[in-house]
């Protein structure tokens, strides 16, 4: 039975603008993503700050091979069921694949996830097209985090799930693509699966902040995704991440480390940097 647990601490919502006060304090943003209403309480009771309800579902959830498939009605749902768990953290879903292809498509899909609960979208990619649906979105009042970098809805553009930015080339189309975004007002920066040194140059040129997955420790905040982290997820775990359940006793210990090491600056670690 899911019972509202009475350990999750009191504490102000963490909201948009409190995010660039973060970054502007040197303060660390813990990140998770969450699927439903009972982990979405084991993220409150350990004060993460951000509850990602990511496409990641389709592969951790629905056991699919990319994010693909996942549909706006399957992000309505689990955006639904987490936000019933959370009180504090700020609630952010993904866009999902097609669900923002124009920005008149992108205002309707936004606004189905925001009615289900989220403060904030998340959309792929840094191309003009989708920095003019950041601007109509950010018009509109929804605040939108971008995603730089690996952006798993683009797999079989880039031929797998591989690092990108490597090459000098690459690296400077990242920067260019992570000036673009912010330009386009999006609030938040998810950059997966680059060289740590570029995620540290990005992070210190933008004004918004950045969250790293396989990014190095020097963005302002980390995201995991949750069932990597507590060792679920079938298969080898990507190196980047950590099965933070390992040696701890339950899930609430677990989320809690991630959240104490992330603060503290403990992860990520060399061993888990990409690069
Ligand atoms: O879908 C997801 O879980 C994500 C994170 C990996 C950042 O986009």
């Amino acid at each position: 039975m899911y019972v509202q647990p009475a350990d999750a601490p009191q504490r102000k919502p963490v909201t948009v603008p409190r995010l660039r006060e973060m970054k502007a304090r040197g303060e660390k943003i813990v990140a998770l993503t969450c699927y439903d209403a009972s982990f979405a309480a084991h993220l409150e009771s350990a004060g993460v700050d951000v509850a990602l309800v990511g496409d990641s579902l389709g592969m951790v959830v629905q056991g699919r091979a990319s994010t693909l498939p996942v549909t706006l009605d399957e992000m309505a749902y689990h955006t639904a069921m987490v936000a019933r768990g959370i009180s504090g953290a700020l609630l952010i879903a993904d866009l999902p694949f097609m669900s923002y292809r124009n920005p008149e498509v992108a205002l309707e899909s936004s606004a189905r996830l925001m009615a289900r609960g989220a403060a904030m979208v998340k959309l792929e990619g840094g191309d003009t097209w989708v920095c003019e649906v950041i601007g109509v979105l950010t018009a509109h009042d929804v605040p939108v985090c971008a995603h730089l970098g690996l952006t798993p809805q683009s797999v079989h553009k880039l031929g797998g799930y591989r690092m990108q930015g490597k090459s000098e080339h690459a690296a400077a189309r990242l920067r260019e693509q992570a000036q673009a975004v912010a330009q386009a007002g999006a609030e938040l920066l998810v950059l997966e699966s680059v060289p740590a040194a570029l995620a540290a140059q990005i992070t210190h040129e933008l004004a918004i902040p950045t969250i790293g997955i396989g990014a190095g420790k020097d963005c302002d905040g980390q995201v995991l995704v949750l069932y990597d982290m507590l060792g679920i997820t079938p298969g080898k775990r990507p190196k980047f991440s950590k099965d933070f359940l390992a040696g701890r006793d339950s899930i609430a210990a677990a989320i809690r480390a991630y959240s104490d090491d992330v603060r503290a600056g403990r992860f990520p670690t060399d061993e888990n940097i990409l690069g």
